[in-house]
């Protein structure tokens, strides 16, 4: 099997069972719940031979490994025996994402639709849809196109970290595997900021941050169902005191804005395009948060540079805070985080 399904399966099996997951580097995640914390090395037979396997493991690391690999099994501690059970049923699901009560599957991946609806029912009794992608997200708005496998509804409601978030993923972008990284954020903002997010579709950012503490954030979105939803979303969690949401193109309506102590940029296809307008709005000694998608073996590099030369022009000093994977992108590309601390 490809590392890059391998892994969707591993992550799928633990973000089911209510785990957040963090990429720490390739091949190797992080799995946590309230009472516990397991590291993952997933490892394919595609990309790895039993030596070079061997290797890899780390001492305290659970195995996520498939098939050809089953001879490194007896030479090694870690107990694999969750993983194994859970594995061998998992082998004929497609990967997929569950958002609320609908499953997104992006690729059949050589099993049948019949087959494909009856194992994802199988593993999420109860569910109201679930949709095939047909086509790749695309667009400014980032909306792909979807067709019903099963059950006609394509609304739903999604529970993350407290809140409740209800989206569309046929008129507006929304992805339950950034979870991770948005508690990471509202982990990171104090009552007494001022947040802003720009691209803020459904409203995820704002409407978690808001809810876990009394920063007081504003919503930048240009999709108006986006902003629709997102409107919806501040109602349905009782944050409308501390979030707006604005309707428009970043480029126009954040410039009118004022100076934030956190900038957010959650739109890595072309945030940044938009560097310039964020450091405008980033206080100084403020925190700008970019979001990209990059080559797996040249991470940050074209981030930093771009950010580097955007805030020289502008008489800004830029201090590189923290970096990390966020999530896949493609089996070549990934998406980060680069956070900046801006002085004036
Ligand atoms: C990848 S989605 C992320 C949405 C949201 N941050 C989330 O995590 O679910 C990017 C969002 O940016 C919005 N967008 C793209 N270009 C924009 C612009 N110039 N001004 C405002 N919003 C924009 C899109 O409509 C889309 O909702």
């Amino acid at each position: 099997m490809k590392q890059e399904k391998l892994e969707s399966k591993a992550l799928e099996l633990f973000q089911r069972q209510d785990f957040d997951i963090e990429k720490l580097e390739e091949t190797k995640f992080k799995a946590s719940n309230e009472e516990t914390e397991i590291e993952i090395r997933v490892l394919s037979y595609e990309e790895f031979g039993d030596e070079e396997a061997l290797e890899k493991i780390g001492e305290d690391e659970k195995l996520f490994i498939d098939e050809g690999l089953e001879n490194i099994q007896e030479k090694i501690e870690n107990d694999l025996s969750i993983l194994e059970e859970d594995k061998e049923k998992d082998l004929e699901i497609p990967s997929y994402e569950r958002i609320g009560d609908i499953v997104v599957i992006s690729e059949l991946d050589g099993i049948s639709e019949e087959e494909a609806v009856e194992a994802v029912l199988e593993h999420n009794p109860g569910l109201d849809s679930i949709l095939l992608k047909q086509e790749n997200l695309s667009g400014e708005f980032r909306v792909g196109g979807y067709r019903n496998l099963y059950g006609e509804k394509t609304e739903t409601v999604h529970r993350e970290h407290g809140v409740r978030l209800k989206v569309d993923p046929t008129k507006m972008f929304f992805s339950e595997r950034e979870g991770t990284e948005r508690k990471r954020i509202f982990e990171s903002v104090n009552d007494d900021d001022r947040v802003l997010v720009m691209f803020a579709g459904a409203g995820p950012f704002p409407v978690t941050i808001a809810k876990h503490s009394k920063a007081s954030v504003v919503g930048v979105e240009k999709n108006p169902e986006a902003v629709k939803f997102a409107r919806e979303n501040i109602e349905m969690n009782s944050v409308g005191d501390k979030v707006e949401i604005l309707q428009g193109d970043v480029r126009e309506v954040c410039p009118t804005l004022g100076k934030f102590d956190h900038v957010l940029m959650p739109s890595p296809t072309n945030a940044l395009d938009f560097t310039g307008e964020a450091l405008e709005c980033t206080e100084d000694g403020g925190r700008l948060v970019v979001y990209s998608v990059e080559e797996k073996d040249n991470l940050y590099r074209p981030v930093i540079k771009k950010v580097r030369e955007e805030a020289s022009e502008k008489g800004l000093d830029v201090e590189v805070l923290e970096k990390r994977v966020t999530a896949d992108f493609s089996p070549s590309k990934r998406k980060v985080a680069v956070e900046f601390r801006v002085e004036e």
